[in-house]
């Protein structure tokens, strides 16, 4: 597996070995791997020829400053991870190499930059797309590979890719779950024993969701759902029923296309997960 630190580094190496029949595979993280990551590594070199991961906790897309100096970091795991999923390439750059002061990245998003995760974290989306644009224009990839935990994210990279003609496949790829159901992610890690146990209501109200979807109506359903959420250490900021092309919530009993969408904090870590309904 060969590391990169440098832009330059990594560019000479891709115009060495790139040639028309080279299909690349980028999976962009921001490190603190975990099985949903090496689950996208997997897909890519299903179908690429070489696959790259990006290790770089992206500070333009947190808008809490707090939150980036939590963010964790263990770079020698997840390299060590990398290695053993049998990932090609890192690029593991450091924040002056992606960014020059003054930098300033203007793209309209439009409604998806207002709801739910845009409304809870506000800038979050403008930071995904600046970093993700980046690595897309720097690696040039043919396939991208992206969780379906940050649904509304993957929307956006997909908005983007066609707003600017970028022209890369773009896959997401299925959550990857504990086995009692909890979404996995980088902020796991941050729960206390007690609270990890109370994070499986997530999972939860999902299933519940799912599995009630034709019974009751949409309101309904999540009235029942909400009520799941009683332990004083869980704050819901949302758990919406949207339309899955477009996120706009489901007011109307109407449930085609629908996807259930929720964000909660469990003590001081915020979650966030989905699932597609129809
Ligand atoms: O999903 C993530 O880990 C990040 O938002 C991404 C896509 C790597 C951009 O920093």
């Amino acid at each position: 597996m060969k590391i990169f630190t440098s832009k330059a580094d990594l560019s000479n190496f891709l115009n060495g070995v790139k040639n028309s029949s080279l299909k690349i595979g980028l999976v962009p993280t921001m490190g603190a791997l975990h099985k949903g990551h090496i689950s996208l590594i997997d897909a890519s070199k299903k179908v690429c020829d070489l696959t790259i991961a990006t290790v770089f906790v992206n500070p333009t897309q947190f808008n809490n400053k707090e939150d980036l100096l939590k963010y964790p970091k263990p770079i020698l795991c997840d390299l060590e991870m990398l290695e053993i999923a049998g990932c090609d390439i890192v690029f593991n750059p450091e924040t002056n190499e992606m960014y020059q002061d003054g930098e300033i990245w203007d793209y309209q998003l439009g409604d998806l930059n207002t709801v739910l995760e845009g409304k809870f974290r506000p800038g979050h989306y403008l930071g995904v797309t600046q970093i993700v644009f980046k690595l897309f224009d720097l690696i040039k990839p043919d396939i991208a590979f992206f969780g379906q935990k940050d649904y509304q994210q993957f929307l956006v990279i997909q908005k983007m890719n066609m707003d600017m003609n970028l022209g890369i496949e773009l896959k997401a790829c299925p959550i990857v779950r504990e086995e009692d159901g909890l979404a996995m992610s980088s902020r796991n890690v941050r729960l206390s024993k007690y609270e990890r146990r109370e994070a499986i209501t997530i999972y939860q109200s999902l299933v519940f969701i799912k599995e009630n979807f034709l019974h009751y109506t949409i309101e309904e359903l999540l009235l029942k759902a909400k009520s799941f959420y009683t332990h004083p250490s869980l704050s819901l900021d949302y758990l919406v029923i949207c339309d899955k092309h477009n996120l706009n919530e489901k007011l109307q009993n109407d449930k085609n296309n629908a996807i259930v969408l929720v964000a909660c904090n469990v003590g001081d870590t915020r979650l966030i997960d989905n699932m597609i309904l129809s």
